[in-house]
């Protein structure tokens, strides 16, 4: 990592992107709203004339093209540099794109390759694209709280003995609750097994801008590591990057070629230069800017604690299996004491409040804050969040966590590329029984696919998923939300 590097400071792209959008040039290229000129009167008003004079197409002299490195070329550089990549590429269809691109590039028809179960559904999607065979690998599990975690390097160990040809190890790192696996551990144990180690770090942009917070998986070992630059570092929604590390085990010519193949061939310059301003924005001020932050979650989550029937959880569970690390910008609220679920924490939060969480499970409520997250909303949310828990606590009432899905058994039939494009017909789940699945559903939580495609579809798992929804659960990837009907082959 390189962060005070001289042009760190510099925004190559968003500069170049400012001189042509803004010096009144005559366009006779897409996009048709020709600078907001010809845009709808509301579209004008809603985003403003700044915002589309910037929304312009790619191969622009002096932007995209021209002596190399280009602006574009040189704002990718620099991210690399501030990450310790060998190689970085904006992405535009945000993390999801990345995945998709790995498996293209490390799960060719006849690869194998390792996946952590609860990995995003852009991996199994990705393996759909590329035709690679894959075997699944359990997250920890923590019953109590119903919570998935991260991989342990003997799990990972293990795996990779019973499949030894396998390419490369998809693991997740940290989790949606900010939980990081030891990525040192599992790069050695993956090296040793000669497979390339794949770190999803979307949730992890901001990893080793501060010393309080996890290492970056790049100088932990990982060889390409996939960060959703928007969801913490402040890019704009849907944009990315991904990172190939020097001298790993992943080819970074194989990769640009995967990514080229699923990338438009418009890519949205508002995106683009917005990963280029959050880089310059992480790389010089990332870490005072996390201070304060830190200092503020700090703070907050030291009042919560006191909130009766509250606790806040991350940090204690450091140690756990599958736990290495955690993330303060993640406020992991377990609400149980208060005998209620943290559904109905969160809809009376948002009902009294207007305060929208990023995610409620049944034991808890999760915040995300962002890197230079605005102070005064996370003081007033301490005081909103211990009104509404006095107002709604009552006592003594228990909620059931459905058991782990680790103990159910998954028999793959066929691979997933040829469940998700062969026949298929949509039958009563009851039917579905000893049939083979299109889809790919995961509860949420605690997000780990019950059913993918090419598995056998069990009434262990019809049961399963069938409490997970009783229980409130949002069954992710299911073409009925409902569990009523489910997609399987025509065998
Ligand atoms: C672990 C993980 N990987 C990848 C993605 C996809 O990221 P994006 O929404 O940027 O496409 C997500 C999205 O939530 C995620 O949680």
């Amino acid at each position: 990592m390189n962060r005070s590097a001289p042009e760190q400071p510099t925004t190559p792209y968003l500069d170049a992107l400012v001189a042509y959008g803004f010096r009144g040039s005559s366009r006779f290229h897409v996009p048709g709203h020709k600078g907001g000129g010809g845009s709808d009167p509301g579209l004008l008003s809603a985003v403003g004339e700044r915002a589309l004079a910037l929304d312009i197409s790619q191969d622009i002299d002096g932007v995209d093209v021209g002596p190399p490195p280009t602006p574009y070329e040189r704002a990718e550089l620099l991210a690399a540099e501030a990450y310790g990549a060998g190689q970085t590429w904006f992405l535009t269809n945000g993390a999801t794109q990345g995945n998709h691109a790995l498996c293209l590039s490390l799960a060719r028809p006849g690869e194998h390759v390792l996946v952590q179960r609860n990995s995003h559904a852009s991996v199994v999607d990705g393996l759909v694209l590329s035709g690679g065979s894959a075997s699944f690998i359990a997250p920890e599990y923590d019953a109590e709280l119903g919570m998935a975690h991260g991989v342990t390097p003997e799990a990972l160990e293990q795996a990779l003995e019973r499949d030894p040809r396998t390419r490369a190890a998809f693991i997740v790192s940290p989790t949606y609750y900010g939980m990081s696996a030891d990525i040192a551990a599992c790069a050695e144990v993956a090296h040793a097994a000669g497979a390339a180690l794949v770190v999803d770090n979307a949730w992890g942009a901001h990893f080793g801008f501060h010393p309080a917070l996890p290492e970056s998986p790049l100088h932990l070992g990982a060889d390409a590591v996939l960060a959703s630059t928007h969801k913490i570092v402040g890019s704009l929604t849907q944009s990315a990057m991904l990172h190939v590390a020097r001298d790993g085990k992943v080819d970074a010519d194989s990769v640009g070629r995967a990514v080229r193949l699923v990338r438009s061939t418009s890519p949205s310059s508002l995106l683009l230069a917005s990963l280029d301003s959050a880089r310059r924005q992480i790389a010089v001020h990332g870490e005072a800017l996390l201070e304060r932050t830190l200092a503020a979650s700090a703070a907050a989550r030291a009042a919560i604690d006191e909130v009766p029937g509250c606790s806040v959880v991350g940090e204690g569970m450091v140690g756990r299996p599958g736990i290495a690390g955690w993330d303060p910008l993640r406020i992991v609220i377990d609400v149980r004491g208060t005998g209620c679920t943290g559904y109905e924490v969160a809809g009376a939060l948002r009902a009294s409040y207007d305060i929208y969480v990023e995610l409620a499970t049944h034991a808890t409520i999760v915040l995300v804050l962002g890197i230079a997250q605005p102070v005064e909303p996370l003081q007033h949310f301490v005081h909103d969040f211990a009104e509404t828990v006095r107002r709604i606590s009552r006592e003594g009432r228990e909620h059931e966590i459905a058991r782990p899905q680790a103990a159910l058994e998954h028999e793959t039939v066929i691979p997933l590329r040829a469940a998700f494009l062969g026949e298929g017909e949509t039958v009563p789940v009851d039917e579905a029984i000893g049939r083979i699945s299109c889809e790919s559903i995961a509860g949420y939580p605690p997000g780990v696919p019950a059913l993918l495609p090419g598995e056998r579809v069990t009434g262990e798992v019809v049961g399963y998923l069938r409490e997970l929804r009783d229980a409130g659960a949002r069954l992710h990837g299911a073409a009925d939300p409902h569990f009523e009907t489910v997609r399987v082959l025509v065998e």
